[in-house]
């Protein structure tokens, strides 16, 4: 079991990452972020997704052309693409691959490693270039690589006053 108190600075200590070393992360550590995102929960546990891992750097170049906040991803030295297979969950694939990119970036986190969602994408060209179809829901690309800058700034939350209801 996780000290919960740990848990929770640990949870707070993830930062987005957008800034990264020139340096290959360990395969045991690839493997270790995509276990974590494996182990995700899903609704009827179908779990919809498949995982594609991108190392290639004319790829990565051409995926940082088309994110509008995510030129960073060609710094990186691997990527991961979150998919979701819309037929295997058609109601609930957004949600459950959305849980494994929360559990990939935790296990980033837990291993020293930067990642940063990409959401402003031009969805349909990266699609493209990874060779998905029309059944295929492509969620994010998540970047991985260490951190190259100095120190981050911790990022402001609402207070918890400002977003709980009492009944
Ligand atoms: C759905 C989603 C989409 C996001 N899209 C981008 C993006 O396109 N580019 C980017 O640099 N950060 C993106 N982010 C990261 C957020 O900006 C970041 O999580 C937020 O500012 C809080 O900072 P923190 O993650 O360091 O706590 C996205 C985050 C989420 C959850």
């Amino acid at each position: 079991m996780v000290e919960p108190e740990e848990f929770l600075q640990f949870l707070k200590a993830r930062r987005s990452i957008r800034e990264f070393k020139d340096e290959e992360i360990p395969i045991e550590q690839i493997d270790m972020i995509l276990e974590a995102g494996r182990w995700a929960p899903s609704a009827s546990n179908l779990q919809p997704w498949e995982f594609i891992i991108i190392k290639d750097n004319e790829i990565l170049a051409k995926i940082s052309k088309l994110a509008f906040y995510g030129k960073f991803i060609k710094e990186v030295p691997l990527a991961i693409a979150i998919v979701g297979k819309i037929r295997t969950s058609s109601k609930w694939y957004i949600i459950d691959t959305s849980l494994v990119s929360m559990n990939m970036m935790l296990m980033a986190h837990a291993l020293g490693i930067g990642t940063c969602w990409i959401g402003a994408l031009k969805r349909e060209k990266v699609k493209k270039l990874l060779g998905l179809g029309e059944g295929d829901y492509l969620l994010t690309v998540l970047p991985f690589g260490y951190y190259r800058g100095e120190r981050i700034e911790p990022t402001p939350r609402k207070p918890l006053n400002k977003i709980i209801k009492r009944i």
